[in-house]
């Protein structure tokens, strides 16, 4: 569906990104992971033409990104950020509906086919009785949802998510990621995330990018990625590996900071 290959970023004189490589498959979640400063979120940003690159391919569905019209790039993929921000006014039923703004031409009005869908994301985001509510007012969960409605609602084929669970407790963390399990094989949407939390990414994708100082280091499903070694040399921490039998994904418990 998507090919990254041979990608350069910069910022300013700085190349912050290198030569970097990969492919999202149809209907896959793909986690990108690595330690703060990486680049993780520069190649999501450029991944959705947010931000411009030096060098480098991105193929959409066999179509060179640069000639895509960003209408286009609009209705088949969504990013959400790390930090998303609203007018503080708006009611949360008013930001999901922007999600359908890319599917209309200049002027038009949304349809009853729009507002079915932005029922729709509401009710699979448990946000149908907060519609009316200022998104100011909601808690930082509840709002992580309003901006996943809102991508929801989008209709996009693909759905790039900047670390999706920061500022969220453990069990709206959960909620948020089972969600987005649950919409991948519900409705075949593919998804590509930032996470940091490494059990996460290893429970949650079909396959990790892992990413050091703006190279690709390492790529694979969750049992090839997972490694002592990928992660001490990676984040410099000592940690265990566990494989349990009834489930794919390997357990890690981090141990201490290797010190050099
Ligand atoms: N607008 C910018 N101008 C200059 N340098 C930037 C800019 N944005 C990011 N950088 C630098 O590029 C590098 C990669 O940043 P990026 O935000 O992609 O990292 P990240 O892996 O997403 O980190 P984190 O886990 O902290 O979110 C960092 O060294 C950062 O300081
Ligand atoms: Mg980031």
């Amino acid at each position: 569906m998507l090919q990254i290959e041979q990608l350069s970023i910069r910022y300013e004189q700085k190349e912050v990104v290198h030569n970097f490589s990969f492919d999202v498959q149809k209907g896959e979640i793909l986690s990108i992971i690595g330690p703060n400063g990486s680049g993780k979120s520069t190649i999501l940003k450029a991944v959705a033409r947010m931000l411009p690159y030096c060098s480098g391919t991105i193929t959409f569905d066999q179509k060179n990104m640069r000639t895509l019209a960003s209408k286009e790039i609009a209705k088949k993929m969504c990013i959400l950020s790390q930090r998303n921000q609203a007018p503080s006014d708006i009611t949360v039923r008013n930001l999901v509906a922007y999600g359908r703004y890319p599917h209309k031409k200049w002027f038009e009005r949304l349809n009853d086919e729009d507002y079915a869908i932005v029922d729709w994301a509401l009710e699979k985001t448990h946000l149908t009785h907060y519609q009316d509510q200022s998104i100011a007012t909601l808690s930082g969960g509840e709002s992580q949802r309003a901006w996943i409605a809102m991508a929801l609602a989008q209709k996009p084929e693909i759905l790039l998510l900047d670390e999706p669970t920061t500022y969220l407790d453990i069990a709206h963390q959960h909620e948020i990621l089972e969600l987005v399990r649950e919409l991948n094989r519900e409705t075949g949407l593919t998804v590509v995330m930032v996470l940091h939390d490494l059990n996460q990414a290893s429970s949650y994708s079909d396959r990790i990018v892992v990413v050091k100082d703006g190279h690709c280091v390492q790529k694979g499903t969750p049992e090839e990625v997972m490694t002592e070694q990928m992660i001490q040399s990676t984040y410099k921490m000592e940690a265990e590996i566990q494989h349990v039998v009834w489930d794919t994904a390997p357990r890690i418990q981090l141990k201490n900071t290797v010190r050099s």
